[in-house]
């Protein structure tokens, strides 16, 4: 035995191994938060490709519709350059706390921001924002420091440079924020394909915002409804 199975087998016995938790996203005590989704700052987030970022930070602000969460939307400094949200943010959440910050950079700054999220009473948030490392990363930091679980979706948030996003997600990973896909957030929150929402109300989801599966899924749809098993298929393993 060598010594880290021997460490292992110590650790094991004293009941310390695999001393993890995973708390997983629950759709009843979840929070949305869209932060900073604006048009000005859009071009500010260099590190996808511009439709495949606007496809991410859709996707992301969609997930309250898909799952009936609760939203809170914020924006800095709306009038200059940053500009405001997309008007279908507006439209999809019109009851929704939009918090229009005239300076705070960390959102936990501005009272009533901090206000709305306490009052949706839930103690897990996701939150999606531009950018990963200021806007994201500092609101990410404040609402662990304050006792809430946080899943960033790493496909909504942007920045300028791949390096800094990179940098951004382990200062939040170290913090204990957990940095996840929008499939996973989307998986974790679904459960079960059987649930509601489920396969019927997710797989026209996924055929917006991830179309990989979405094909997947109207491909066989095509062959249960209308395929044939080609000579040389039925041979296969
Ligand atoms: C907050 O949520 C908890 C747990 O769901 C619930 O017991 C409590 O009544 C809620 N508080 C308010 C003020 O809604
Ligand atoms: C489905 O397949 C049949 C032949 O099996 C064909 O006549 C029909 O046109 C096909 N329909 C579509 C929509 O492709």
């Amino acid at each position: 035995m060598n010594f880290n199975l021997r460490t292992a087998a110590s650790l094991a016995l004293l009941g310390l191994a695999n001393a993890f938790t995973y708390e997983r996203l629950d759709k009843n005590n979840a929070l949305l938060l869209i932060v900073d989704m604006q048009e000005g700052l859009y071009s500010l987030a260099r590190d996808f490709d511009a439709s495949v970022y606007k496809n991410g930070m859709y996707a992301h602000a969609a997930l309250g519709k898909v799952f009936n969460l609760p939203v809170v939307m914020t924006s800095s400094s709306e009038t200059g350059p940053n500009g405001p949200l997309p008007d279908e943010f507006l439209q999809w959440y019109p009851n929704a706390p939009l918090i229009k910050r005239q300076g705070e950079v960390d959102a936990w700054d501005n009272p009533q921001f901090k206000q709305a999220v306490i009052a949706a009473n839930k103690t897990q948030i996701i939150l999606g924002g531009i950018t990963t490392d200021v806007c994201t990363t500092f609101l990410a930091l404040s609402l662990r420091d304050a006792g809430y679980s946080v899943w960033a979706n790493h496909e909504a948030s942007g920045t300028t440079t791949s390096y800094i996003r990179d940098m951004a997600n382990d200062r939040m990973r170290a913090a204990g924020v957990q940095v996840v896909s929008y499939f996973a957030i989307v998986s974790e929150l679904m459960r079960d394909w059987r649930n509601t929402p489920g396969a019927q109300e997710i797989f026209p989801v996924l055929d917006e915002y991830l179309p990989a599966y979405g094909m997947v899924a109207r491909a066989h749809r095509a062959a249960v409804n209308n395929g044939t098993v080609l000579a040389g298929e039925n041979v296969l393993p």
